[in-house]
């Protein structure tokens, strides 16, 4: 039998009449005779023609949706339409049956939530096949981009002692028998004996680490997972999400700014490339989806039209204080359309004045800078007005925030005295605050969440179809 071949491979393949051998998992089966192969290496199947006449009925019983076989055969020219070339089967071997009565994932459109429900079984459908493809090639491109610009991949742990967001959503992580904690005296859980002797929890974030690696490295950058245990369940939170975080000394905001958006426009740009046929897949089931909107709610634009859009455009860049002077004087707010009406400065924004800034306002992606410091984390460079501290958030079309990060306070004494305003204990991070005792020098990063990047580039509506397997309240399966 000759080498097994990709189906990509074989569809892209100019010779024909040669012996070919293919594995995959069937699609479909009509007539007897025509089976739809596909192995993942690409959204399109390969067809394999079975000659009935001559092939054991109690065989083609077994060709049933969703098993997987071995077939070998000759690639020839197609005699069809719809594929160039197809594979004459002259021998067809079932590795693993499926029983059509029980398989879920039948060759028709299956709603998103049914196929959540069997997220184990879901790749094998047309749309999630293009959406881990896309995924790949946007985690492959990410690292591409800071490779080529001599960037370090900084592995920073997973569990960790502090919140670097200091927002107390982490997830505690412990090995105590739960239904027996150690108690101190004073009936505290007495962290001392646990696996760690200290409290520790998920990390939310690989920053804090990432700055110290900077302070030597220059730049370095970290992709991986990170957990935050906060009840959002939106169609853009996940409990486990993963984070890239470049951190890099000697950088300004403007730096800041430039480096997001040049790395969001390479990796978009990237995927266009590479999966070109996966997103044009993607195009049109966004456009089938948005048919079934009222016109007036469907996207100017179609999938392939706004990641060129994208590209083709400067992120429009203001401050915080700007927006919420246009956020004041919007349409949506005087006419009371806002759940959360804007009345002056100094509140956080919510996804809907983000939505309005880049849907309807600039109609691109928004960077924000320059926020309240009440409203943002201790790390972030205090600006000379005392009120604002050097943050950016990047804001995307359909998304709202992708990115958040800042320039970083790298002056010790502003340092602390943030600290001490909002509660962070200093004694904790004693080893962060090294970092500006010992050669402290201006630095700046960023958190690109990557499930949201994904979400952008499929144009899928949800965040729990860009993840295998997504977490979130109430659901760890799989
Ligand atoms: O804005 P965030 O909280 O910033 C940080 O964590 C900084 N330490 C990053 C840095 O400066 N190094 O999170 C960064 C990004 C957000 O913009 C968003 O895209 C994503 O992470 N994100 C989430 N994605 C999915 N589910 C969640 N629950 C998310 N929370 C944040
Ligand atoms: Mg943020």
């Amino acid at each position: 039998m000759s080498q097994r071949v990709k189906i990509k491979a074989l569809l892209q393949s100019q010779q024909t009449d040669v012996d070919v051998t293919v594995k995959g998992w069937v699609r479909a089966f009509r007539s007897n005779r025509f089976i739809a192969l596909n192995d993942g290496s690409t959204n399109n199947n390969i067809q394999i023609v079975v000659d009935f006449e001559n092939t054991d009925p109690a065989l083609l019983k077994r060709i049933t949706v969703g098993a997987a076989l071995s077939v070998a055969g000759k690639l020839v020219a197609s005699q069809g339409k719809g594929q160039t070339v197809e594979v004459i089967a002259t021998d067809i071997e079932i590795l693993g049956d499926s029983d059509p009565d029980k398989y879920p994932i039948q060759p028709k459109k299956h709603s998103l939530e049914f196929l959540r429900e069997n997220a184990h079984l879901r790749f094998r459908t047309s749309t999630f096949g293009a959406i881990f493809r896309v995924r790949n090639t946007l985690a492959f491109a990410v690292h591409q981009f800071f490779q080529e610009r001599g960037f370090i991949y900084l592995h920073t742990p997973v569990i960790t002692q502090s919140d670097a967001e200091g927002a107390g959503e982490a997830f505690h992580v412990t090995n105590f028998d739960l239904t027996n904690i150690p108690k101190t005296d004073t009936g505290e859980v007495d962290f001392k004996q646990d696996f760690f002797g200290a409290a520790t929890n998920l990390t939310v974030s690989g920053q804090l680490e990432g700055e110290l690696g900077a302070m030597a490295l220059s730049d370095v950058y970290t992709f991986g997972p990170t957990f935050r245990a906060e009840n959002s369940n939106t169609t853009r939170h996940l409990a486990e999400f993963w984070m890239i975080e470049p951190e890099v000394a000697f950088n300004d905001l403007t730096d800041n700014m430039d480096l997001a958006e040049d790395m969001l426009k390479y990796v978009i740009k990237y995927a266009l490339d590479k999966n070109a046929e996966d997103i044009e897949f993607l195009t049109q089931r966004l456009e089938e989806e948005e048919k079934q909107k009222p016109q007036n709610e469907r996207s100017e634009m179609s999938l392939l039209e706004k990641l060129q859009f994208c590209l083709n455009h400067d992120f429009e860049r203001l401050t915080y204080t700007e927006a919420i002077e246009i956020l004041k004087e919007s349409t949506p707010n005087k006419k009371k359309k806002f759940v959360y009406p804007i009345e002056g400065w100094g509140t956080d924004l919510q996804s809907e004045h983000e939505r309005y800034l880049v849907e309807k306002h600039f109609k691109k992606p928004v960077i924000l800078t320059d926020y309240p410091k009440e409203i943002k984390a201790f790390y972030m460079r205090q600006n000379d007005d005392g009120k604002t501290v050097g943050a950016m958030d990047i804001l995307f079309p359909g998304i709202g925030e992708i990115i958040g990060g800042s320039a970083r306070e790298e002056r010790l004494d502003k340092l602390e005295q943030r600290m001490d305003e909002m509660g962070i204990p200093k004694d904790e991070l004693w080893w962060y605050l090294d970092t500006r005792r010992f050669g402290s020098c201006p630095h700046a990063g960023f958190g690109l969440g990557f499930e949201r990047l994904v979400l952008f580039v499929t144009g899928m509506g949800n965040i729990r179809d860009v993840i295998p397997f997504p977490r979130f309240p109430k659901n760890a399966e799989f």
